[in-house]
């Protein structure tokens, strides 16, 4: 018996051979969007950057040489470049997809490391870095939120050689803030005296695995000032549980003199580093073209490409929708990861998309959001600035059927453990619309 399908209306942005998702991350400039190839149905995240930008600061030559290194670093703990395609007005990063969240949600959900654990990431994060290192390629701005998991639970270094680009480019709110501490950063950086981009990057891989051990900084001061004579004077303490193995080699990464700092090939050999150590096996890099790079401001319409949108109308089977809704979704059975994900949080609702709107919005604004609507499409705007930024949510109500109806919330910038507190509130407040399923306590509700 043929399954009787709901119809709804569903936009699409192609670009290329992508079909457009889902915002992962979202700056002042720049925005992370999830893809798919429509031939290899490939997820992959694409950077969208604003060519007009990019010429009016002067950095074509720059952003060119820069997308070609990046073309060059192939290795397993690196978040891959696919290609680069460009519009009339936009240029499209195409990266590897990722699916295991940041390493530090996973330090701020779960607390501090083992120390094997902190080894292995340490070692996989030397591995990655020494890599790019050999092919002059530097990262300059290395720190948790730049380090994502795969589905395997290894690293995966984003925006290696991206460092030519000015702060608010590499910005999406996903990875970056513009207003950060300069917790990880190399005294030789602060001070701006000149410094090779290689000491500099090995002093942050040693803050992070402090931090993967710690479970907190290093250096932390109330005021800037502070904390740069704390960088300066690599004044630090040890927490009572870091071996002395481990002492020995933070205390000689973070060295405040460049010129006498542990080097990369000095870590390879330290007792420590060398525990359970395998190098990342990859294959020898193919041709690389940079056609495509070449391309991106060339003016020539040639390999051009255009965001084409159509409203399309979808219609779901039960199966599908049961499968859209995260209370009955039974893929978590089958993923490794412990803790579900709930950046991206569907639920359903009987009532009203009016309702349901005006009641996101009552629930909302107590917590300090500035709310934006359009149609049926919301946008909530945190005012307090947090550890990445503002906390940005978009939530948008599908009907499903003349009286269901889902609502989707999905994070698109600033801190995960916020966004938690953010929806176990809003849930809260949401308590008698939501029909089914809150993955936040389990299912349950009318
Ligand atoms: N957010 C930013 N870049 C990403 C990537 N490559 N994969 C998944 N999420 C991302």
């Amino acid at each position: 018996m043929a399954t009787k399908g709901i119809t709804t209306n569903l936009e699409r942005t192609r670009v290329g051979k992508y079909d457009l998702g889902k915002t992962l991350g979202e700056g002042t400039f720049a925005k992370v969007k999830m893809a798919r190839h429509i031939e290899t149905g490939m997820n992959v995240a694409i950077k969208i950057l604003d060519k007009e930008k990019i010429l009016k600061h002067k950095m074509v030559e720059q952003i060119k040489r820069e997308i070609s290194t990046m073309k060059l670093v192939k290795h397993p703990y690196v978040v891959q470049l696919l290609e680069v395609m460009a519009s009339r007005t936009k240029i499209y990063i195409v990266l590897e997809y990722v699916t295991g969240g940041e390493l530090f949600d996973k330090i701020a959900r779960q607390g501090r490391l083992s120390e094997d654990e902190a080894r292995k990431y340490f070692q996989q994060l030397i591995d990655a870095v020494d890599y790019c290192h050999s092919r002059q390629v530097y990262h300059r701005d290395l720190k948790p939120e730049n380090l994502l998991l795969d589905a395997k639970g290894n690293l995966k270094i984003s925006d290696f050689g991206l460092s030519a680009l000015p702060q608010q480019f590499r910005e999406d709110g996903l990875l970056h803030t513009t207003c950060g501490t300069p917790n990880y950063v190399a005294p030789e950086v602060i001070m701006d005296k000149g410094y090779s981009g290689a000491t500099a990057d090995l002093w942050s891989c040693g803050v992070i695995l402090y931090v993967l051990m710690a479970g907190y900084l290093p250096f932390e001061e109330p005021t800037i000032m502070a904390l740069y004579k704390k960088i300066y004077r690599a004044q630090f303490s040890w927490p009572t549980w870091f071996s002395s193995g481990a002492r020995k080699l933070i205390s000689k990464i973070l060295d405040p003199n460049p010129r006498t700092r542990i080097t990369a090939a000095q870590i390879y050999k330290n007792d420590w580093f060398k525990k359970g150590y395998t190098p990342a096996k990859f294959d020898r890099e193919a041709d690389v073209s940079f056609d495509d790079v070449d391309a991106i401001f060339s003016g020539s319409t040639e390999h051009m490409v255009t965001e084409k949108k159509e409203t399309r109308p979808v219609t779901m089977n039960a199966f599908e929708l049961i499968s859209m809704s995260q209370g009955l979704n039974l893929s978590s059975l089958f993923e490794t990861k412990e803790v579900p994900e709930k950046e991206d949080t569907r639920f359903t609702s009987k009532k009203s998309a009016k309702e349901i709107i005006s009641t996101i919005e009552e629930a909302a604004k107590p917590l300090g959001f500035n709310v934006q609507k359009k149609d049926y499409k919301m946008k909530l705007q945190g005012d307090k600035l947090g550890r990445k930024g503002h906390l940005s949510v978009s939530t948008e109500v599908f009907e499903v059927a003349p009286s269901l109806f889902m609502v989707e919330l999905q994070k698109n910038s600033g801190d995960t453990l916020e966004y938690n507190h953010f929806y176990k509130n809003l849930s809260k407040g949401l308590k008698d619309i939501v029909w089914k399923a809150d993955p936040a306590e389990g299912v349950e509700k009318k």
